[in-house]
């Protein structure tokens, strides 16, 4: 047939191709729906602040705080294309929209306010090199000269915190003070709500001039998302009528976040697809739902410490030499083995039932008090890790010499 390809290596995947999904983008987290449902009265709470900015009287500031996966970004991202719509010429406000998990120093969030707003290339500020002090009085020139309103949204405001204190808030919440003509409103959005404790009471109080609170989705709300979602990204008859609302109550459970609801629904989508199946089962969403937990308890495993490490190889060893259940003991004579030949500091047994208890907060392992006998609290520890991740400690590179260690006479195993 003319414009088709000879059969090749390739030619399996173009045929699976798209065959589920009929439009990958509208399944990913980047993208913004133009309909978000269950957040019409969050909208309209936002919209009535911020609509004073196209009769160019400054709005308060807001603060938006709600758990991750809630729509924040997503909200924010629709009302910022929907006032540049409203304001036709663009002649009475501005929206800027920074992340700062992305760019997360002062000197960055200024840099990238400042570069929004100046469009002759040879003015641009340079990356590095000037004092804050100076772009800011730069920043501050440049937007006073366009006689507008300035809404400027700081997502993920916490991890700018974090990192750099409240400068940044401080320069972008007194900046009104030096403006004449313009004026700027600060909206900050995050999913920890804490963080303002820590902030300067007049920072505080001026960044949460307005608070809006997105709380977690239902089940039922979940769902509809997904739907939405699900009637431009499938073809009819692609989801088994059970699908949707698997996904929506595996991510209601988790705190009702949509996020995840949208991953379980790609994720089930992509291993339907590479399995070369012609329809989404419930069987996808639970295979999708053990890939996503093991993705997070290897995320995990990374951060442990090598002791920890050698605690749960302990527990692994144990298992594998056919104790089911074990005592804090039993884990403590294999600890000590591994510890000798890595040549590692032995800990107390004492301290290493408190990082079993901390594996076991981590649902690695678990702990549960067995008997108040005569010898005290005992406690019966048990795996609870899928073989994958039994497989990456087992491999970890630390534990390297173990495999080649031969005990000296004096070290006896058990
Ligand atoms: N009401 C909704 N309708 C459709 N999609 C939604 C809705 N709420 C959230 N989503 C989608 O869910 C995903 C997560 O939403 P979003 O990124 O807005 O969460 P967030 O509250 O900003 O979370 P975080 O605090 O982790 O940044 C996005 O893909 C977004 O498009
Ligand atoms: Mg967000």
């Amino acid at each position: 047939m003319y414009g088709m390809a000879e059969d090749n290596i390739f030619t399996q995947y173009i045929q699976k191709r798209n065959v589920i999904v009929k439009n990958k983008k509208i399944l990913q987290s980047s993208y913004i729906p133009s309909n978000l449902p269950h957040r019409d009265d969050k909208i309209n709470e936002i919209v009535e602040i911020v609509a004073p900015s196209l009769n160019k009287d400054k709005p308060s500031n807001i603060l938006i705080i709600g758990k991750t996966g809630t729509g924040k970004t997503a909200v924010m991202n629709y009302i910022g294309k929907e006032l540049k719509k409203a304001d036709e010429n663009q002649e009475n406000c501005a929206f800027i929209y920074i992340n700062c998990e992305v760019v997360d120093n002062p000197y960055g969030i200024l840099y990238n306010i400042s570069n929004q707003i100046i469009t002759d290339p040879n003015k641009k500020i340079p990356f590095t090199g000037w004092s804050l002090d100076k772009i800011f009085s730069e920043l501050t020139t440049y937007i006073d000269k366009e006689d507008k309103i300035f809404i400027i949204v700081l997502d993920e405001i916490d991890r700018s915190f974090q990192k750099n204190g409240d400068d940044i808030f401080y320069y972008l919440t007194t900046i009104n003070e030096i403006l004449e003509k313009s004026r700027v409103s600060i909206i900050g959005i995050t999913n920890n709500a804490k963080f303002t404790e820590f902030l300067s009471p007049k920072i505080k109080s001026r960044l949460g001039e307005e608070k809006v609170i997105f709380p977690p989705y239902t089940v039922n709300q979940l769902k509809d998302i997904l739907y939405e979602r699900a009637r431009e990204a499938f073809d009819d008859g692609i989801l088994d009528d059970d699908v949707i609302p698997y996904c929506a109550a595996l991510s209601a459970q988790e705190m009702g976040d949509a996020r995840r609801a949208l991953d379980l629904l790609r994720m089930s989508a992509d291993i339907a697809e590479r399995n070369g199946d012609k329809k989404i089962t419930a069987a996808h969403v639970k295979s999708a739902k053990n890939k996503i937990e093991l993705d997070a308890v290897s995320e995990v495993i990374k951060t442990l410490t090598v002791q920890s490490k050698t605690v749960l190889l302990s527990v692994i060893k144990n298992t594998e030499d056919g104790m089911t259940t074990m005592t804090t003991g039993d884990v403590y004579t294999t600890y000590k083995y591994i510890c000798e030949a890595i040549s590692q500091s032995i800990l107390t047994q004492r301290r290493v039932a408190g990082l079993i208890s901390e594996l076991d907060m981590l649902g690695i392992v678990h702990a549960r008090v067995k008997s108040f006998g005569r010898a005290g609290r005992t406690k019966e520890i048990e795996l609870n890790t899928p073989k994958e991740i039994v497989n990456m400690i087992k491999s970890d590179e630390v534990f390297t010499d173990l495999y080649s260690y031969k005990p000296s006479k004096q070290t006896t195993l058990m």
